[in-house]
């Protein structure tokens, strides 16, 4: 095929999927709640190491994502949770198309949106919408807030004509909080929290279903932090959202969680709903975590079991062979070495335990549940 003629097959393509995807999202084609509306499957994303200043050869690669797999379901808020470098942000990335796999799919409402470009990629990137870590510098501040919530109108001038565009944002502040009397501001002149009301003002500007966000409360002080997710949680129930909420913390996660993803070294480790990942965890890395937790009951806390890990992270240069877990477990036998976990609900549970809520998804050879010491969220 000629390159021009190839050129037209490929932006017919585009157009024809961008037409799709913007009918199922924006038309009223609403998802039943509980639906898969988003099918995530084996990603991978490997960044290469390279040596040599002129000849760049690779001689590695960081395995920031390796072989990650889940569901979210329409309206619900699924965590992610693990510790600085586990993958979390390439995930969010590779979700949000701010970055491309190096393997693996991603369906939006069926539709396969791994690869896409030009107007069919600018209509998924409408519909899933990312809020960053950290507002002090995720805000340009040399732009007033109306420019930043107002910015994402700029490339769809279609959700708000440019005579509409300041009485949206005014909408917006009023939606998350903020007085629109506001929109003059700088970034500088609000608080920690108020900045992620704007960014989540502006995650919200173009109407999107899914939102990623990544750690949107770390940066906060503890007392801000539940406002900001409570926030979240009302924004959820009025606009039919669906959340990929991560933090690094599985006690700050757990309010506004249906369901939670445990991830390691790049993969995910265990997966459930939140009263099965607290309530009746099976990993030792969840176990470790929830361990790690304090519990507000002086007495409880005095009689805590703690389970402390050894030494950092390994290199996701360089993970350890079998069990990515198996440098820092208290369990690990021979067979970690040599033989990787799947990620399933372990036979012995699925043939004999009685306790439903411990059939999940755990990716290791000797699950085996453990009665959580972290206590449900008061707020
Ligand atoms: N653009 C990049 N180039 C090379 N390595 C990267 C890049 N982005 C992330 N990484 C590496 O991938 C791993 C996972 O990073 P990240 O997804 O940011 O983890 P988390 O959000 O859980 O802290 C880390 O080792 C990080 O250094
Ligand atoms: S597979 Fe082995 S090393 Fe990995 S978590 Fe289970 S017991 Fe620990
Ligand atoms: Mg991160």
């Amino acid at each position: 095929m000629s390159p021009d003629r190839s050129g037209r097959k490929q932006a017919k393509e585009e157009g024809s999927a961008a037409r799709r995807l913007l009918a199922r999202s924006h038309a009223g084609s609403a998802y039943a709640a509980g639906e898969a509306i988003l099918e995530v499957r084996d990603l991978v994303k490997h960044f290469p190491l390279t040596q040599g200043i002129v000849f760049k050869r690779q001689v590695g690669a960081v395995k920031a994502v390796d072989g990650v797999s889940f569901d979210l379901r329409q309206g619900e808020t699924l965590g992610i949770v693990g510790e600085s470098g586990c993958g979390k942000s390439t995930v969010a990335k590779l979700v949000t198309h701010l970055e491309e796999p190096t393997s693996g799919t991603i369906r939006y409402k069926g539709e396969d949106i791994t690869k896409l470009s030009g107007r069919a990629l600018k209509a998924v990137r409408r519909n899933i919408q990312m809020v960053f870590q950290d507002p002090y510098t995720s805000l340009n501040p040399r732009m007033t807030v109306g420019d930043i919530i107002g910015e994402p109108f700029d490339i769809h001038p279609e959700v708000a004509p440019k005579g509409d565009r300041r009485g949206k944002v005014r909408e917006l502040l009023d939606v998350v909080g903020l007085n629109p009397e506001y929109i003059n501001r700088y970034p500088h002149q609000f608080s920690g929290g108020q900045r992620q009301r704007i960014g989540i003002a502006r995650g919200l500007a173009l109407r999107p279903e899914i939102i990623v966000a990544d750690e949107p409360v770390s940066a906060l002080d503890v007392s801000v932090q539940a406002q900001v997710i409570n926030l979240m949680s009302r924004l959820q129930d009025e606009f039919g959202l669906s959340y990929i909420f991560i933090a690094h913390d599985l006690s700050v996660v757990r309010h506004i969680s249906d369901r939670v993803g445990v991830m390691y070294l790049g993969k995910i480790v265990e997966i459930g709903t939140e009263e099965e990942i607290y309530e009746h965890p099976t990993h030792p890395y969840t176990q470790a975590l929830l361990s790690a937790v304090p519990v507000p009951d002086p007495e409880a806390e005095a009689v805590r079991e703690r389970i402390v890990l050894e030494g950092d992270v390994p290199s996701p240069a360089n993970p350890p062979s079998g069990c990515h877990f198996r440098t820092r477990c208290w369990k690990a036998q021979h067979r970690c070495v040599v033989e990787e976990p799947l990620l399933i609900v372990p036979e012995n549970f699925a043939r004999s335990t009685p306790q439903e809520a411990v059939h999940h998804p755990s990716a290791c050879h000797f699950a085996a549940e453990r009665t959580a010491v972290l206590p449900r969220s008061t707020d």
